[in-house]
């Protein structure tokens, strides 16, 4: 069933630490929600004047349901879209959410030129973007696709070096691990589907303005 039928906007929201800033780019835009409600376990939410759905997403697939036309617009981080590879529009790159998608890995390797291995092993959640790093860099890589906890990777000798988000620096100053490159700068970023641009036009482009603002 398409939720997306009506005039209404629907958006779609990322769970985690994107959460709590994209609420308030909504409230900016003048959309106001119970915080009962967003506090619930409840994967869909209206606005207090009912005008917006809020769809809670797991962030990787926010691209998904934005690309598919279930939600109009969506607020991602940066890694996430680059990784889905989806057909969306990036009107607005948004002020937070700043952190980097890096190469990363034990200091002692970080000199030796592992570029140079016959292969390297790399754990990641970002596989694509990993195939095409290591791709363009020339490298063979073996991609070993993870779900969390990717440092582990290299820890217990599962890879050499990760491709993975670095925000404060913590977990790899925790575990022993450094920085080699960053690949990616990321922020979060406003998508919209592209029909829905056309359809809701006077409705996104208000919202984007108010953000913007
Ligand atoms: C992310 C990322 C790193 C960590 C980086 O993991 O994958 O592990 O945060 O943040 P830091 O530089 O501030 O330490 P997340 O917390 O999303 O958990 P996960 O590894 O289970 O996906």
């Amino acid at each position: 069933m398409n939720i997306n039928r009506s005039n209404k906007i629907i958006a779609a929201l990322p769970k985690g630490k994107l959460l709590a800033p994209a609420f308030a780019k909504l409230k900016i835009a003048g959309y106001e929600f119970s915080d009962t409600e967003k506090r619930s376990r409840k994967l869909i939410i209206a606005d207090t004047s009912k005008s917006v759905r809020v769809l809670f997403v797991k962030p990787s697939d926010v691209p998904i349901y934005v690309e598919h036309g279930i939600a109009d617009f969506g607020i991602v981080g940066r890694d996430s879209l680059v990784e889905s590879c989806v057909d969306v529009f990036e009107p607005l790159e948004l002020d937070f959410g700043r952190c980097g998608l890096a190469i990363a890995g034990y200091p002692r390797d970080e000199n030796h030129d592992w570029r140079l291995r016959s292969s390297v092993r790399v754990a990641t959640k970002y596989p694509n973007i990993a195939r095409w790093y290591f791709d363009k860099l020339g490298v063979q890589a073996e991609i070993i696709a993870l779900h969390g906890s990717v440092e582990l990777g290299v820890l217990a000798g599962l890879a050499d070096v990760i491709v993975d988000i670095v925000e404060t620096g913590t977990t790899l100053k925790e575990n022993g691990l450094t920085v080699f490159e960053e690949i990616l700068p990321v922020t979060a970023i406003f998508i919209i589907n592209k029909a829905s641009h056309k359809l809701k036009l006077h409705e996104l482009d208000r919202i984007v303005s108010a953000i913007k603002g």
